[in-house]
């Protein structure tokens, strides 16, 4: 029998010089490390291509080649067309930019559904519409599970539901949502769906046509890539929507008419770099084979999330044994989740834990993570905030075994 192909977790990481400095970084779900592919492509664009794009001159066009490349590359990630996608700051700023573009589209009257799961940036912006007369409705958590179960969510669908709101995987609870289950539930009822994909990017492949999604959104920072933000749209539905840029530039390119004042050039051209490193990685697990095709990043995603599902039940099975501890989603048995743990220790302020980590060289942090209603629903809100331990793929066995013997003698 061939053995299956497991990731070699020292070649990814020698492509991280962040590693270099001997700490253990467990805040992977506030942003992951970049590799050495991104650094050099941001270096070589500032230092050689920062000008006008897409002029007559070699500077120039060597410029909107890299910047079109790493626009394809974030296209790739998610399975979109390099037209269905639009580069802005962030994904708080797309949702923000999609909540005001969708409005011709949404009428006094109508409802949206959110969570009280999310992430603030696919939450309050859909909340704020409230002032022009549409209905907000909030998908809750099960308080026993920490999930949003489809059954909550039908129970709030009606032929008045525009628009239904909602996370992928929470950068909190961390379980991994049914997406095309919920999204065919929300079509069935003649709504469209916006999913937050931020918490799940660097863990899994996303393919947006097969999960048939209306609009989906993501940020690089989080897949090894720079600060910036993904948004998804169908085409034919980006088509309806109203231009957020100056008047004249209402024409059919969706990125300038859905991103105000223009994208950012040479962060996008540096996030080639994250389809650079994918390819060495997979070119180092499977000599030869799917070279440039999608199926190629389906196989460098199923080897980190092998690996990772590793790494998390070492740290499940210790946080679960601790009577003291509660961890987010614990009594969601058997879901998918991603290595991403939040928890709280009994009669501890959730911001003592990470400064004793600090001193072992293990950076992480307490907090609401901006998901400042799940928070508040999961009552956390006393001891200010979770604490967080959220892997990535160049996690190595060795940090985590740092992880739990430091906060082993902690707890
Ligand atoms: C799940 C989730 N959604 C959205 C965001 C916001 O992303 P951005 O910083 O690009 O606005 C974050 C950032 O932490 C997040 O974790």
């Amino acid at each position: 029998m061939i053995p299956e192909t497991t990731l070699d977790v020292e070649f990814c990481r020698r492509h991280f010089p962040a590693l270099d400095s001997g700490w253990v970084f467990l805040e992977n779900a506030g942003g992951t490390l970049v590799p050495t592919q991104v650094i050099e492509r941001l270096n070589q664009f500032t230092s050689q291509y920062q000008v006008q794009p897409g002029e007559g001159y070699q500077a120039s066009q060597a410029g909107a080649q890299r910047i079109a490349g790493g626009k394809a590359v974030l296209a790739q990630l998610i399975n979109a067309g390099d037209d269905e996608i639009v580069v802005g700051p962030s994904t708080t700023s797309n949702v923000y930019v999609l909540s005001h573009a969708l409005q011709p589209l949404i009428q006094s009257g109508d409802e949206i559904i959110v969570t009280n799961q999310d992430h603030e940036a696919n939450n309050g912006a859909w909340r704020a519409l409230e002032a022009s007369g549409i209905i907000v409705r909030e998908w809750r958590m099960n308080a026993d599970t920490d999930d949003l179960e489809i059954g909550d969510l039908e129970a709030l669908l009606s032929e008045r539901t525009k628009l239904v709101c909602f996370t992928h995987c929470s950068n909190i609870v961390g379980l991994i949502h049914d997406v095309k289950a919920i999204t065919r539930k929300v079509h069935d009822a003649g709504g469209l769906v916006c999913v937050d994909g931020v918490a799940l990017i660097p863990h899994r492949r996303v393919d947006v046509k097969d999960l048939d999604v209306d609009f989906y959104l993501y940020s690089p920072y989080k897949v090894y890539g720079p600060h910036m933000g993904v948004l998804y749209g169908k085409r034919d539905l980006l088509a309806l929507l109203a231009n957020q840029n100056h008047y004249f530039l209402a024409g059919d390119d969706f990125q300038r008419r859905l991103c105000p004042g223009g994208y950012n050039y040479e962060l996008t051209a540096a996030a080639g770099g994250i389809g650079e490193y994918f390819d060495a990685v997979h070119a180092h697990h499977f000599p030869g084979a799917n070279i440039g095709t999608p199926e190629r990043l389906k196989q460098v995603f199923d080897l980190f999330a092998a690996h990772e599902r590793g790494l998390s039940e070492r740290i499940e099975t210790f946080l679960r044994s601790k009577p003291a501890i509660r961890l987010a989603g614990q009594g969601a048995g058997g879901r998918e989740r991603v290595g991403v743990f939040s928890f709280l220790v009994n009669g501890c302020d959730s911001g003592e834990i990470p400064e004793k980590l600090r001193a072992g060289k293990i950076g992480l942090y307490a907090d609401d993570f901006y998901a400042a209603r799940c928070i508040d629903a999961l009552g956390a809100r006393a001891q200010h905030g979770f604490v967080r331990a959220s892997l990535a793929h160049y996690n190595s066995d060795d940090d985590i075994g740092r992880l739990i013997e430091q906060l082993d003698s902690i707890i």
